[in-house]
């Protein structure tokens, strides 16, 4: 795979409470190295760690000094990726599985930029203050996940762009589609969840379990 691998790692972990998510560990490996495990042909592997963190060892990758903010760390693997495709992918999703990798990838290096997504199961709403508000029609709505896949151009065009304008994002592919450009999408997967709370680790012992075996 003629790819660049980004994983922004460098943050805290603050909602969860266990340090950065990086470093812990659920069934006998970190998440960091569970969410390498998606990625075997990646021919280069680029890591922000948070300031100060020892890099780990006998990873095939090459750890960098994360920013203040996810975008500043994406923003500075840009900067190191040597080719022409990258996929950005949190660490905080180790479960991605290699078909959601290749989905994205295939996307990608057909439109120039790919994101999965997946359909709200729960009913939404914008609350009035303490009280039940107006329903957001969930079929009009998408969880957006990650891996995203780019042209390398295309993303640090975008990245350069919201420098620029002070735009601030929680993903690469809104910065995309500010500057501009289509963001393709694919079909995300629920096991690639985000490991935010400290009940989402109960879910992920147990897909470690099903991996492991
Ligand atoms: O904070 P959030 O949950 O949105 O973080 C998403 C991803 O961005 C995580 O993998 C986290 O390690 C990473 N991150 C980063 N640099 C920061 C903050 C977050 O690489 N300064």
């Amino acid at each position: 795979m003629e790819v660049s691998l980004l994983i922004p790692a460098a943050g805290n972990g603050e909602r969860l409470g266990l340090g950065p998510k990086a470093f812990l560990r659920v069934g006998g490996r970190t998440l960091l190295e569970w969410a390498l495990r998606a990625f075997p042909g990646a021919a280069e592997v680029l890591v922000a760690l948070p300031p100060g963190a020892e890099a780990p060892r006998g990873l095939r990758a090459v750890f960098l000094e994360g920013g203040k903010t996810r975008q500043e760390s994406v923003a500075r693997l840009l900067e190191a990726a040597s080719l022409p495709l990258v996929l950005v992918h949190d660490v905080a999703r180790p479960f991605a599985s290699t078909l959601l990798v290749e989905r994205v990838l295939r996307a990608a290096q057909a439109t120039g930029a790919a994101a999965p997504v997946l359909p709200l199961p729960d009913t939404l709403v914008r609350p009035e203050g303490e009280a039940y508000g107006e329903v957001v029609p969930r079929e009009a709505l998408r969880l957006v996940q990650t891996p995203q896949g780019f042209f390398t151009a295309l993303l640090r065009e975008a990245h350069a762009y919201a420098k620029r304008r002070g735009l601030t994002a929680t993903d690469d592919a809104q910065l995309v589609r500010a500057l501009g450009y289509p963001v393709a999408l694919v079909a995300g997967e629920r096991t690639a969840f985000k490991i935010t709370y400290p009940e989402d680790l109960l879910l992920a012992e147990a897909l470690a379990r099903v991996w492991n075996a």
